[in-house]
């Protein structure tokens, strides 16, 4: 018998519901149907229901949930509001795929954790960058042994004037953090997975905001270093009780030459790793040699990470950040910030 698609909806209707979580899960028809679009603008609901045509909108989650009774809930909203709305997803029995970061503390995302394994229900993050053909091709050179033992990663995404001057993105109480939330997340997620999500013993880290509240030019519209509540610049150094370690670097705002620089480099006895673009460093005939790979595929991520949650929700393997990683996840950067 062919399963029932997935009944979902999504809870938050700005950029990243419009642009890549409905297009991905419309994208998989037979597997999901997206029933509705609840935010907290009911004409603005509407209007981008309409756009991807989607039958229910609303601005209240409770008649969402009554009405369109979906089974699959995609969370979009500002970042304190993904704990409250994944636990009430939850406990209407949904499963729950929610944006980056997971939640604002360790405890939220544990307790949510906690809640959808007690309810045998699946919790992941779209943590996409997972999705990429470079991670997948590292993943692979792992698996191979092609790396020997990895024991140190640097994790990088850095932007030089990228402080957003729109949204909630340098106001602390909204968003928990600046560049290590909003974007050193996605690099950290990828380092912990290399290390198969052990946890650091050890956490040096430290915050900045030099930049963002002295005000200045901006390369993503302007600033308010009045309002700017977060930090511009988060370092920090993560070490394993086996030796290994992680040099993490994020900013929204940095006197660096590229106005981004996003990338992992990681090292292995046998061999190393950079992934943007993607070099093996290794041994090979006796000689040093860098490994290219010319032809890797250009990958739609967002679609990839959506259909891992639905694999995973179908109870297929997956790839999708897991409640227990993205718990993880959160445990090391409260830890950080607890440093800083
Ligand atoms: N994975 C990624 O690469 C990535 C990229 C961009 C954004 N994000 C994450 O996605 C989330 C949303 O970001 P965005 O850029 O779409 O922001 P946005 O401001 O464009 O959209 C947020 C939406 O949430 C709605 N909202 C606010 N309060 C609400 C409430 N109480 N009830 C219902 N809806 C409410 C707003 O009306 C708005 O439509 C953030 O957590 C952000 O970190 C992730």
């Amino acid at each position: 018998m062919i399963p029932e698609p997935f009944r979902a909806a999504i809870i938050g209707g700005g950029r990243i519901a419009d642009n890549n979580h409905i297009p991905a899960l419309k994208a998989l028809t037979g597997r999901v149907e997206v029933v509705a679009v609840c935010s907290r603008d009911q004409t603005k609901a509407r209007a981008l229901a309409d756009r991807h045509n989607i039958p229910h909108a609303f601005s209240d989650a409770a008649a969402m949930y009554a009405v369109a009774a979906p089974n699959l809930v995609v969370i979009c909203t500002p970042n304190k509001l993904h704990y409250p709305f994944a636990l009430q997803a939850l406990e209407q029995g949904c499963h729950v795929f929610c944006e980056k970061p997971p939640t604002l503390t360790a405890h939220e995302a544990r307790h949510l954790a906690d809640v959808a394994a007690g309810k045998g229900l699946m919790l992941g993050y779209n943590l996409q960058l997972r999705q990429t053909a470079e991670w997948q091709l590292f993943s692979r050179c792992k698996t191979e042994g092609r790396l020997g033992d990895l024991y140190h990663i640097k994790a990088s995404f850095l932007r030089r004037r990228g402080i957003p001057g729109w949204g909630y993105f340098t106001n602390k109480e909204m968003q928990g953090g600046g560049a290590l939330m909003d974007l050193g997340v996605h690099v950290l997620d990828l380092a912990l997975l290399a290390f198969d999500y052990a946890l650091p013993t050890q956490i040096l880290g430290n915050t900045y905001d030099v930049i963002g509240k002295a005000g200045g030019k901006g390369l993503m519209g302007s600033w308010d270093p009045a309002q700017f509540g977060v930090e511009d610049a988060c370092m920090a150094y993560l070490s394993f009780a086996n030796k290994a370690s992680i040099i993490l670097s994020a900013s929204f705002a940095l006197n660096q030459q590229a106005d981004i620089d996003r990338n992992l480099e990681l090292f292995g006895s046998k061999g190393g790793v950079r992934l943007f673009p993607f070099v093996l460093h290794t041994e090979l005939a006796g000689e040093l040699a860098d490994v290219h790979f010319p032809y890797l595929p250009d990958t739609d991520i967002q679609l990839k990470n959506t259909e891992a949650f639905v694999d995973a929700c179908e109870g297929k393997a997956s790839t999708v950040c897991t409640a227990e990683q993205g718990a993880r996840l959160m445990q090391v950067v409260e830890q950080i910030y607890g440093q800083a």
